[in-house]
């Protein structure tokens, strides 16, 4: 066996954020930069000799060249076994799936998510560890900390493994095998959800669904379940078929970037049911005809409607939502008599509460959904869930929603993205707001009057770890509430996130768009932060 100690040096940077490691592709490319940041990965795995590890990717531009790399180094560094998807293709979700089915001490997904690929777009890479989640913050800093001083890397000197060809191959001492992408994961989803109702809803010539996979990921596994095994008519999937670049699209399953999809529904004789997923298949976006979804209320509705799937009808032990996601899952938890945890952005902060059985579902107004049966937020999972419920109830999906306001209220909610924003006045920004927020309780700003402000911080209850500078957080007495923060999955500047959220008891009063709702909260955003004068812009580069 041929096992090389290549000498390295530390590259700046290597410090994953949000979600895994994400940078601009041409920096992946450079020689070492992808294989330091992968034995930094090992490091942290002192229990890896002759253990299993699954492999995948989203399919994007360096997937594949990545993934050989990858394998030769874990051949060099003792695994056992490593389970690849064919083709190299794992959505997030699968992979968390296959983690835990095969008791893997890990995964790595090579994704940027939804940011778009190709040579000049970016590339990033996940680790997971053996419950399937991502890594915690306490992995992710020994990981980076030893990229700052790492000097050599192992790898094995051997022929590129043919990855779509499935079976089995010998790798120096270790084993290769090439999975289905697919097979594993449908099977999760048919022990969660009625497949003989989907099958009816989807065959019964009235019903019509679209789903855009938008040539990522989820492609394959929206027309293996949907199509095939379900029997929604061939072509339900749109941009079903994964490609290095996303045929140029931005995978990002909003209104914006969805346009086609939002498009398709938002016309009196479009389908029933739309729905789009993002580059590794973990987020999701619900239409109905001529209606949006926002992520935070479908996670309340799912919560409220649980009980009618298979998965969940044993109940749920409670729920948990991200700070800045809408206080709309709150009220129904109050109505179930289960508890609701908050918890700072990033999937990696549901994992301790689901591994203790704490909670069952949870949500983020990011457009990502998921449960305890994988340790990721699950686009298709959703889908499947909301066709369940849409199923049983035989309602659309207007009506689901709106009979859900009148019952629980509406908590109008918004998101404005400022992307592409110098990083030092980005920061003076939050740094600013920080040190006035102890002069804010009580102020009157407009209509409304500020009951608290801080600095979100997190204790997680299981571990104890402390989480500090989450995001700054504005409480009014009527309960609304704004929030900014600065995110942690961009590459290029900073992208500043104001977060607007107000609640509406009336049903006469819930039929607004959000963005005229919300109108005055908006403007105080402003007044309170400079953002117009922060960023350089008069207005949003995104609004959710
Ligand atoms: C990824 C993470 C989510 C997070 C989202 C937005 O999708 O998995 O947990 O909510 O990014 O993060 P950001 O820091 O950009 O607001
Ligand atoms: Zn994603």
């Amino acid at each position: 066996m041929n096992i090389h100690t290549i000498v390295t040096q530390p590259f700046a940077g290597q410090k994953p954020g949000t979600s895994g490691l994400r940078k601009p592709t041409q920096i992946f490319q450079q020689r070492n930069y992808l294989e330091n940041f992968i034995q930094a990965i090992f490091q942290t795995l002192p229990e890896r000799d002759g253990a299993t590890l699954v492999l995948g990717g989203d399919g994007r531009f360096y997937n594949r060249p990545a993934i050989q790399i990858i394998l030769k180094m874990c051949a060099a560094n003792g695994l056992g076994k490593v389970l690849v998807g064919q083709g190299g293709i794992l959505s997030t979700p699968a992979a968390s799936c296959l983690i835990r089915k095969y008791q893997a001490i890990g995964g790595i997904i090579l994704s940027a998510s939804h940011n778009p690929g190709g040579p000049d777009g970016d590339f990033g890479v996940k680790f997971n560890t053996s419950n399937g989640g991502p890594a915690p913050e306490k992995v992710t800093t020994a990981i980076y900390e030893f990229t700052q001083i790492i000097q050599s890397y192992q790898i094995l000197e051997a022929n590129d493994i043919n990855l779509d060809k499935l079976g089995t191959t010998q790798l120096g001492m270790m084993q290769v095998e090439v999975m289905d992408s697919v097979d594993d994961y449908a099977q999760l989803m048919q022990e969660l959800f009625d497949f003989d109702r989907l099958r009816k809803l989807l065959t019964n010539g009235q019903f019509r669904l679209c789903f855009d996979a938008m040539h990522a990921v989820t492609g394959p596994y929206a027309q293996r379940i949907l199509e095939h095994t379900l029997g929604a008519p061939v072509g339900t999937v749109i941009h079903g078929v994964p490609l290095e670049d996303f045929g140029g699209g931005h995978p990002d399953p909003n209104l914006v970037y969805a346009h086609e999809l939002v498009e398709i529904l938002f016309q009196d004789a479009g389908p029933n049911f739309g729905a789009a997923s993002d580059g590794d298949g973990d987020r999701n976006m619900i239409l109905g005809r001529n209606f949006f979804v926002s992520p935070s209320d479908s996670l309340a509705l799912l919560t409220a409607y649980a009980h009618l799937v298979p998965g969940y009808r044993q109940g749920l032990a409670g729920v948990a939502r991200s700070m800045p996601t809408s206080q709309a899952v709150d009220r129904v938890a109050k109505k179930l008599g289960i508890n609701c945890y908050e918890t700072p952005t990033g999937w990696k902060f549901f994992g301790n509460l689901l591994d203790a059985s704490k909670v069952t579902l949870c949500g983020e107004e990011s457009f990502g959904t998921g449960s305890n049966h994988v340790r990721e937020k699950d686009g298709l999972w959703a889908v499947l869930f909301w066709l369940n419920i849409l199923a049983v109830t035989e309602k659309s999906v207007a009506e689901l929603v709106t009979n859900h306001w009148r019952e629980y209220g509406r908590n109008y909610y918004s998101r404005h993205d400022y992307e592409g924003v110098d990083s030092g006045r980005a920061n003076q920004m939050i740094q600013k707001l920080r040190a006035k927020l102890a002069t804010l309780p009580h102020q009157k700003l407009g209509n409304y009057t500020v009951q608290y402000a801080d600095d979100f911080s997190y204790q997680d209850p299981i571990d104890g770890s402390v989480s500090e500078q989450q995001g700054i957080r504005i409480g009014f007495t009527d309960g609304s509430r704004l929030i900014y923060r600065l995110s942690g999955t961009g590459t290029q500047g900073a992208t500043v996130r104001v977060y607007m959220e107000q609640y509406e008891p009336e049903g006469n009063k819930q039929g607004l768009d959000a963005q005229v709702a919300l109108a005055e909260l908006i403007q105080i955003a402003d007044q309170v932060a400079g953002l117009r004068e922060t960023t350089g812009m008069e207005r949003p580069t995104v609004i959710t």
